[in-house]
């Protein structure tokens, strides 16, 4: 039978997974930091991982050409659920999706510009809300828009503030909290629900461990 296949991303994302999928048994032979493979070999033969762009985690996912994946619930939200599970929540890379503005900027009547890479959540968000948004693409340095004048908010990650406060910006409005979460293709939960079981069983165990961990530390 191939190898199943796991689709991760570089960064963040990465760092975190590797302990969680070491708890599967499942190790990286080589150091993707040192080259240029995309397809790598693990510690079991029958698992390889492939590494590419956060947001090409789901696709890859729902059709199949990777078993599971991991990927932010912010890229999962945008893409859209078709043909794939999410059975856990990692409780990494952990953030939040928020609508931001320049500091006390006045609210806005009638249709508000918003500039984003999450143009599908955007849309829903200010649909459900009923609000008019005129929603304008954006690959990256969405804090500029306001800045210059393109949109009146954005939508994007944050964390700890840092990059809002450092452009001038505050959070407005949470729209959702954040994490990663491991998905698995729906054919393939079926067709290898054997082997996707035990990883999946082995990973809960060490997530459960982490956050147990994570209490203690914070009493
Ligand atoms: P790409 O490399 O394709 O541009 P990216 O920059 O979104 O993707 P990362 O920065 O590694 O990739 O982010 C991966 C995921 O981590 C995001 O989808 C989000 O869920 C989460 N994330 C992003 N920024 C932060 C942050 N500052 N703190 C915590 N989690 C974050
Ligand atoms: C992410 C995100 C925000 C920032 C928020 O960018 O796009 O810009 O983190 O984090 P903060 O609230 O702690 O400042 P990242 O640092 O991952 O760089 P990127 O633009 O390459 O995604």
């Amino acid at each position: 039978m191939k190898p199943l296949t796991i689709a991760l991303s570089k960064g963040r994302i990465f760092k975190e997974t590797l302990p969680l999928l070491k708890a599967a048994g499942i190790e990286l032979l080589e150091d993707p930091e040192k080259s240029r493979k995309l397809v790598f070999e693990t510690t079991r033969a029958d698992v390889n991982i492939i590494i590419i762009r956060a947001t090409d985690v789901p696709p890859y996912v729902q059709y199949g050409a990777a078993d599971i994946g991991v990927a932010g619930k912010d890229v999962l939200m945008e893409h859209g659920a078709e043909g794939i599970y999410e059975p856990l929540d990692l409780r990494i890379a952990q953030c939040k999706l928020m609508v931001a503005a320049l500091k006390d900027a006045p609210e806005v009547d009638g249709r508000v510009r918003v500039a984003t890479k999450f143009v599908n959540i955007t849309r829903r968000y200010y649909a459900s809300q009923g609000r008019q948004a005129d929603v304008i693409k954006l690959y990256g340095a969405m804090e500029l828009a306001p800045l210059v004048g393109l949109a009146d908010r954005i939508v994007d990650i944050v964390d700890t503030g840092n990059t809002l406060r450092a452009n001038g910006l505050e959070p407005t409005e949470l729209i959702c909290e954040i994490s990663s979460r491991l998905i698995v293709n729906r054919a393939s939960m079926k067709t290898r629900q054997k082997e996707i079981g035990e990883i999946l069983r082995a990973i809960e165990a060490a997530v459960d461990a982490n956050q147990e961990q994570a209490l203690l530390a914070t009493e």
